[in-house]
């Protein structure tokens, strides 16, 4: 058994990343229950080379069992192989949700008393093993593989590429968007912008390709991409709509993408939902797999999409600010 602890902001979209990347792991593996941020999940180390790309997350992790009492959990811990789970020195570390029904305040020093008899030894300040105790609904006990630091996303927020436009999507969003769109081997984002989904894909080790309308955007792109290090690309100015023509050879596994929202310069001075629908015909035209793409809350997505011959399958909500509440959708040609 598995854990993801998933980000607090759109924890429902997170849920569907987790979903999205077991899915690709194994049929087998799938989400059996969620305690608010916590989820533990049916898997195995085989999902670890997919829960690497998570973006909506805070950790993910081995789960040893669940509690409903701080008494069942002293007495599961009794019965626990430590000698398999634990590598050198180890830490007892304690998340307490929103939700925490449980009175936790010593679950640290008793579980680690249980573990220390055992004879492993403690280090508070650098454990070599990290065991994690989440308490919600339920006690949760587990040990951290991976834990995602902010950093890495914080440098590749809009504002810290060379080429910078406020358009950008927050790169932890971008990086669930491409899971979301099962993105095995490449992605498509037929919108580029200024990368931001690219380079997400790109840092996962997918081939990615690119499109916008401007040809700044693609200078722009290209440059960021190169910053971060992704080589494998291959960007083209061209027109979403009209996809087909610009690969007049190529049938996409997943394509993932932001359409503009609003002004007439990141719309190319075209109407709104007429882009849209046209986009989402050109998508299918090149498709066969998934595609996750981001509205606006206005635009019926899903009577477009359907007519064209797409299945929706998942949708999420985000309130953006004041004038701009969005959809991301994931759909299947
Ligand atoms: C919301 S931005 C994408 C933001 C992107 N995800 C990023 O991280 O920078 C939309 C982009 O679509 C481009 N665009 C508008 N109409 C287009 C069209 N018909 N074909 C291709 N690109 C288009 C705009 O130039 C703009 O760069």
């Amino acid at each position: 058994m598995l854990y993801v602890e998933i980000l607090g902001n759109l924890p429902e979209m997170a849920q569907g990343e987790v979903r999205a990347l077991l899915e690709m792991a194994s049929p087998e593996f799938r989400i059996i229950e969620r305690d608010y941020l916590f989820l533990a999940l049916k898997g195995d180390k085989k999902a670890f080379p997919l829960l690497n790309r998570l973006g909506l997350a805070h950790e993910y992790g081995e789960l040893l069992f669940s509690a409903k009492s701080l008494e069942e959990l002293y007495s599961k811990a009794e019965n626990v192989k430590w000698k398999n789970y634990i590598r050198g020195t180890f830490k007892v570390d304690r998340e307490t949700m929103v939700n925490c029904s449980h009175l936790v305040e010593n679950v640290e020093k008793k579980l680690g008393a249980i573990i220390s008899k055992r004879g492993f030894k403690v280090n508070l300040s650098s454990p070599e093993t990290l065991i994690r105790v989440y308490c919600g609904k339920k006690l949760w006990v587990g040990i951290r593989e991976r834990f995602f630091k902010a950093k890495p996303f914080n440098e590749r927020k809009a504002d810290q590429r060379p080429f910078y436009k406020p358009i950008a999507l927050p790169p932890r969003v971008a990086r669930a968007m491409v899971n979301l769109a099962r993105a095995k081997k490449e992605v498509l984002d037929p919108f580029m912008g200024t990368g931001g989904i690219l380079i997400e894909a790109g840092l996962m080790g997918l081939k990615v390709y690119g499109v916008d309308l401007r040809r700044d955007m693609v200078e722009g792109a290209k440059r960021n991409l190169e910053h971060y290090g992704v080589k494998n690309y291959v960007l083209k100015q061209g027109d979403a709509t009209k996809l087909r023509e610009l690969f007049p050879d190529k049938t996409f596994e997943a394509v993932a993408t932001d359409p503009p929202y609003g002004s007439s310069a990141t719309l190319g001075g075209r109407k709104r939902e007429e882009l849209y629908k046209k986009a989402l015909s050109s998508i299918y035209d090149v498709l066969d797999g998934y595609l996750s793409i981001a509205f606006p809350a206005q635009f019926n997505a899903e009577i477009v999409a359907e007519k064209i011959g797409f299945e929706v399958l998942e949708k999420y909500y985000q309130r953006v600010h004041s004038s701009l509440d969005r959809y991301f959708y994931v759909m299947r040609t």
